[in-house]
């Protein structure tokens, strides 16, 4: 039965206690790149409805991703706004976020380090305003918000066993836990920013509930940590279920 843990606080001490293997980092951080998150302010609003955003926390300083390297399989989105702090590779993945579509004055595409030398790899999934080829009908949770199937394809193209726990250290909205859970894997993640935490929260509840694999009842399930407190690192053995904490999943306002 896939199990998952989420915590609320700084991932930086989670991702020091795990073990290095049989653990699988997917994740998206902040770039550092002080992306502008005010999309209405900024009049991008005019053909989809856009919502004002506070700033990714973490996004005004330049990343440093050396706190997830050195597990089994890393795979960082953003990372060509860090290369210069990341290992050679030659498994890069990208994201054509356009396909076909006219260029606008954002990017093309996104693009992952990850840490397996191998061909580097094309997902195309349009994904830009009200044009998307999914969640054509959900509204945008976070800022920097990616599609649940661009996860789905990563953990699928690199083969990772069922056994290996997928961790994602800045969830956001949750998308790479909610694709863990529908194909069925072990989930640890974590979000700084409560209103995030707690849409993440709900959305990989859900996924996980949906494939049969919630234990509410467990025993010894605290696994909701607030910010500041040390958790007691998770062993895969007792990592379980947990009641989502009500999410508001209205667009945030901006702060
Ligand atoms: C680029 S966003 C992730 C977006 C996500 N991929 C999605 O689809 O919604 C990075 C997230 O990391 C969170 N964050 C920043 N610093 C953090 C930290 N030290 N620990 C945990 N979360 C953090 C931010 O609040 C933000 O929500």
């Amino acid at each position: 039965m896939a199990k998952f843990r989420l915590v609320h606080g700084d991932c930086v001490p989670v991702l020091a206690g795990l073990p290095r293997q049989r653990v699988a980092i997917i994740s998206d951080p902040p770039y550092g790149i002080n992306l502008q998150t005010d999309y209405k302010a900024n009049k991008r609003g005019k053909l989809a409805q856009s919502n004002d955003f506070a700033p990714i926390v973490g996004d005004d300083k330049p990343f440093d991703p050396s706190h997830m390297l050195g597990f089994e399989t890393v795979v960082l989105f953003g990372a060509n706004n860090f290369a210069s702090k990341l290992p050679d590779t030659t498994g890069w993945i990208v994201w054509d976020k356009r396909d076909g579509m006219t260029s606008n004055d954002q990017s093309d595409c996104e693009i992952a380090w990850t840490n397996r030398n191998r061909a580097a790899r094309l997902f195309r999934h349009r994904w830009n305003g009200m044009i998307k080829d999914s969640e054509k009908t959900q509204r945008r949770l976070h800022p920097a918000q990616k599609p649940v199937a661009l996860f789905r394809w990563v953990i699928t193209l690199l083969e990772i066993p069922s056994d290996v726990l997928i961790v994602d250290p800045y969830m956001g909205s949750g998308a790479c836990g909610v694709a863990a859970g529908e194909l069925g894997y072990d989930f640890l993640g974590c979000e700084i920013v409560e209103q995030y935490f707690k849409v993440a929260s709900k959305r990989v509840t859900a996924a996980f509930a949906q494939q049969g694999m919630f234990n509410q009842s467990a025993p010894n399930n605290r696994l909701h940590w607030t910010v500041g407190e040390s958790p007691d690192l998770p062993s895969f053995s007792t990592l379980e279920g947990f009641t989502a904490p009500e999410a508001d999943t209205t667009p945030p306002a901006s702060q």
